[in-house]
């Protein structure tokens, strides 16, 4: 077949058959079609929309790309996404909690998305833990320690491994289509049977409102349930970063103090009702309240660390770092952003602050970028905060002052001070 054609038909908002679909997808990964014209097909997609027949066949597509797990009947296999954000570290938090509680959290996730951090690049900046299995050797960690934490593979959802990378860097990301057959490919493909999806809203987000969050949560949630999933979707505010720190090793160090019991209020929050959700619909807990204790016990009693201690060793990283920090990469400079008037905090542009922290490279502008996985910032304020000129409200790490001087100026640009008070905003904005 012609690829060109193909391109010419969704370019001028014709919709593709199945095959057509699966045609130049398998075409992709054989080599026979060229990256540029992927990048083409992306934007066409992008720009013209995918209607539910197309998104079904691109997922499907991306599924068959690879192989699947499947579990035994009746095990709690359960997992948690996000469809992205800025500091989000939750997922390293929950699945060592979730697995410590009886789950099992066959977890794949993706790298760096836009401007949004991945969690397979925070896990990768732990010294030598690895992120690529065959579909048997995940299936092994996942049966043996109750969790394991991978990116997609050759074996795993390789199309989406492929075409994530690409739609990374050709601002083909935001298009609730190549989100659901990216998210549920991945999710179906690893075998969970209840899926959580924490579903962001806000400047930090692919979803700018709620309406636009719905229709997609819609697509989720009818994609899971034709594969015989249970999904329940968590729309959470992503207004303000997560937690203090975003970067790959920074966040990773934050995460590592949160399972020893040091929380952040929002970071808190949020992993307590998603790791909830997970709990709840494999009958696990009860209710909240019941899930919130049990979870509040795996962190007081050390068995989540030790959870993640022991995925660590089994991924062949190196646990140490857990309790040695050095181990991780560091910044040479370390640059204070101060606060240049007094007022409350009204709004964030966590966009523009996730793409500040690209230019230090806490992630990539192209597919072959390397990352400096000790880059990224710590922020302090959130919306409705009130600050006073002069004080520090966060810092930034990065290899030179030049660069810390730049990205403090956009990030402190990112932060729309006003002097009239400002209420905080709701973190968990809906579950449904
Ligand atoms: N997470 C994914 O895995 N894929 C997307 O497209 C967006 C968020």
């Amino acid at each position: 077949f012609n690829p060109v054609e193909l391109l010419i038909k969704k370019r001028d908002g014709y919709s593709l058959a199945p095959a057509e679909i699966s045609c130049f997808v398998n075409a992709y990964l054989k080599g026979e079609i060229a990256d540029y014209q992927m990048s083409a097909f992306l934007m066409a997609c992008f720009l013209q929309g995918l209607n539910k027949q197309e998104i079904e066949a691109l997922t499907k597509t991306y599924i068959d790309s690879g192989g699947t797990i499947s579990f035994a009947e009746g095990l709690p296999v359960a997992d948690k996404h996000s469809t992205g954000g800025v500091g989000d570290k939750i997922s390293l938090m929950l699945a060592p909690i979730a697995a410590s509680l009886g789950l099992m959290v066959p977890m794949i996730s993706g790298r760096g998305l836009g401007h949004t951090g991945g969690t397979l690049d925070k896990l990768e900046s732990i010294l030598g833990f690895r992120t690529s299995f065959s579909l048997q050797e995940f299936k092994e960690l996942v049966e043996k320690h109750s969790f394991a934490l991978a990116g997609q593979s050759e074996e795993l959802v390789p199309a989406d491994k492929k075409i994530y990378a690409l739609r990374d860097v050709t601002a083909t990301v935001e298009s609730p289509g190549l989100i659901t057959a990216s998210i549920m490919s991945k999710k179906i493909a690893e075998g969970a049977k209840h899926l959580v999806i924490d579903l962001k809203i806000g400047s930090g987000a692919f979803m700018p409102n709620i309406n636009k969050a719905k229709e997609l949560a819609e697509l989720l949630m009818t994609t899971g349930k034709s594969f015989g999933q249970k999904v329940t979707v968590v729309f959470s505010n992503m207004n303000s970063p997560l937690g203090h720190a975003v970067g790959n090793a920074l966040e990773m160090i934050e995460a590592i103090e949160y399972l020893k019991g040091n929380y952040l209020p929002d970071t808190y929050e949020l992993t307590t009702v998603l790791t909830a959700q997970m709990l709840i619909s494999t009958g696990k807990a009860k209710d909240f309240e019941q899930a919130k204790k049990m979870i509040d016990e795996a962190v007081v009693s050390g068995k989540a660390l030790e959870k993640f201690r022991e995925i660590i060793i089994a991924q062949g990283g190196e646990p140490k770092v857990l309790e040695d920090y050095s181990l991780f990469a560091s910044s040479p400079v370390i640059y204070p952003i101060i606060a240049k008037q007094n007022g409350w905090v009204h709004k964030i542009d966590s966009r523009a602050i996730g793409y500040a922290l690209v230019h230090i490279k806490a992630g990539r502008k192209k597919v072959t970028d390397t990352l400096d996985y000790g880059a990224g910032a710590l922020l302090y304020p959130k919306i409705g905060d009130a600050i006073k000129q002069g004080e520090k409200i966060g810092e930034v790490h990065c290899a030179s002052k030049n660069e810390a001087e730049k990205v403090a100026e956009l990030i402190l640009n990112a932060y729309k001070i006003a002097d009239t008070q400002k209420d905080k905003e709701d973190l968990i904005l809906e579950i449904a």
